[in-house]
């Protein structure tokens, strides 16, 4: 009996008998030579099937074997520079094969799909080589995400996704009904990050969030992944340093360890090599004055070389004015001091200039977008009060939250990183959909 070992670790068994448990992929050959495509979920191999070195029934039904069929198969492995497959480099000469299952035709093949055909049969495109290693590098990333953290003091403390009110705006809010009160899915856990920040100093969540976002653009998901970290005695300074060498960290390590999928990507990584501490730094006014000067020039932006539009102070940038931005900067840029009217209730406002806020988001490089959104809170109790009737939010259901300002208050801040976002960049996705699993968008809530 040969040992069962999975396609990744095949360097280790050159020249012996083993047995890999996967599904097909891809037959080619012709009569007295089949090659099977095996692929096992870790990695991709050729097994080569010779007249003679089975028994003529078992070469009759691999010739048979439909796509996706389920298999046993054991065999010698070979070391061949040209063998293809996933790593690569080796083949296995088969000795016996196993059906588990034949499986029904398969309604994925190799030519082309479009995008609505490939999505309603997701829970099978997955399987695909592509999907596959992004679902691999989004594994890396999550897990790096949650490694830093862990490793610099930062104490998991999970927050609920069932909340009584709203914390990022009340036009994107999922409506449950809770024994008939109603409820809302979280849209972040940052406010009880906030009361668990004078529990433990620094804290994280990272789970699903939820936004009705009416947008439909290839940066938003109703359903997204976010990693929130909040530090009590921190201020917007020592935020954005904390922030530069986690996000550094995250790009370089998936860098390292998942070349393989990057390549089979066909990412190129010139641009994510130089993302390294510190990242530059730019005033929201400075940006809009860069943006206009450009759109004055008439300078265009992909990924549709539409021209830049101009914006007024106050507004908020748009995809455009985000990707030129980026553009004019090696590396991921912050965007800081925004105007207040713009973001969230809770930014604490620049002492002297209450106009603006003291938030800064993270922009990607390559047309990516926001990828953080982060800023110091207000510490006032009376300053907050003040922006929660300004905002016509309810002060009963925020009555906890301000308490948090009454014991023992300190200046503290936080960030969320969209993992989906940062999944879609270090891949070089053109749109978030592929980024996860099962994508809940505007349009679609299936499979
Ligand atoms: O800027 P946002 O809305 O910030 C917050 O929710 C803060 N409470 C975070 C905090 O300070 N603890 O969202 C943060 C990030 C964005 O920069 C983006 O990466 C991602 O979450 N994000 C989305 N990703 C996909 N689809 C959407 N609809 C997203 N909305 C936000
Ligand atoms: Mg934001």
């Amino acid at each position: 009996m040969a040992d069962i070992i999975r396609i990744e670790h095949i360097a280790r068994y050159d020249g012996q008998p083993v047995t890999l448990q996967g599904w097909l992929q891809l037959k080619t050959g012709k009569g007295k030579l089949q090659f099977l495509r095996v692929r096992d979920g870790t990695g991709v191999i050729q097994a080569v099937i010779f007249q003679g070195s089975v028994t003529p029934e078992l070469l009759e039904a691999a010739k048979r074997l439909p796509l996706e069929s389920s298999l046993v198969v054991t065999g010698v492995v070979k070391a061949d520079p040209r063998a293809p497959g996933i790593p690569g480099g080796y083949e296995l000469g088969v000795t016996d094969l196993q059906v588990v299952q034949e499986s029904a035709e398969y309604p994925i093949g190799p030519k082309e799909h479009g995008v609505e055909f490939l999505m309603d049969n997701r829970h099978l495109w997955l399987r695909s080589n592509r999907q596959w290693a992004i679902l691999r590098v989004r594994a890396t990333i999550i897990k790096a995400m949650r490694d830093w953290l862990d490793d610099n003091g930062f104490i998991l403390v999970d927050t609920p996704i069932l909340t009584p009110s709203a914390a990022e705006g009340t036009t994107t809010l999922f409506q449950t009904d809770f024994h008939g009160e109603p409820a809302f899915l979280a849209q972040t856990g940052q406010l009880y990050n906030e009361a668990n920040i004078f529990a433990v100093g620094k804290t994280y969540c990272f789970g699903p969030t939820f936004r009705a976002e009416k947008s439909k653009t290839r940066r938003h998901l109703q359903e997204f992944w976010m990693v929130e970290p909040e530090i009590a005695f921190c201020k917007l300074e020592d935020l954005l340093e904390i922030e530069e060498q986690y996000v550094s960290y995250i790009v370089q390590i998936t860098l390292a360890e998942r070349a393989n999928e990057l390549k089979l990507l066909e990412r190129d990584t010139t641009a994510l090599a130089k993302v390294i501490a510190p990242f530059p730094r730019i005033s929201y006014d400075d940006a809009v004055a860069m943006i206009n000067a450009a759109a004055a020039r008439g300078v265009t932006v992909p990924p549709n070389d539409e021209p830049l539009p101009a914006i007024a102070w106050g507004d908020d940038f748009g995809a455009p004015a985000e990707t030129f931005v980026a553009s004019q900067f090696d590396r991921p840029v912050f965007v800081h001091h925004y105007p207040s009217a713009i973001k969230a209730f809770y930014m604490e406002p620049e002492p002297g200039r209450a106009e603006v806020c003291r938030s800064a988001d993270l922009l990607a490089p390559e047309g990516y977008g926001e990828i953080i959104g982060g800023s110091e809170r207000m510490s006032d109790p009376d300053v907050l009060l003040a922006a929660i009737d300004r905002h016509g939010l309810p002060r009963q259901a925020y009555a906890w939250y301000i308490d948090l300002r009454r014991y023992g208050s300190a200046p503290h801040s936080g960030f969320g990183l969209g993992v989906e976002r940062t999944v879609a960049w270090i891949c070089g996705l053109d749109h978030i959909r592929e980024t996860i699993a099962f994508p809940r968008m505007l349009n679609r809530l299936n499979p």
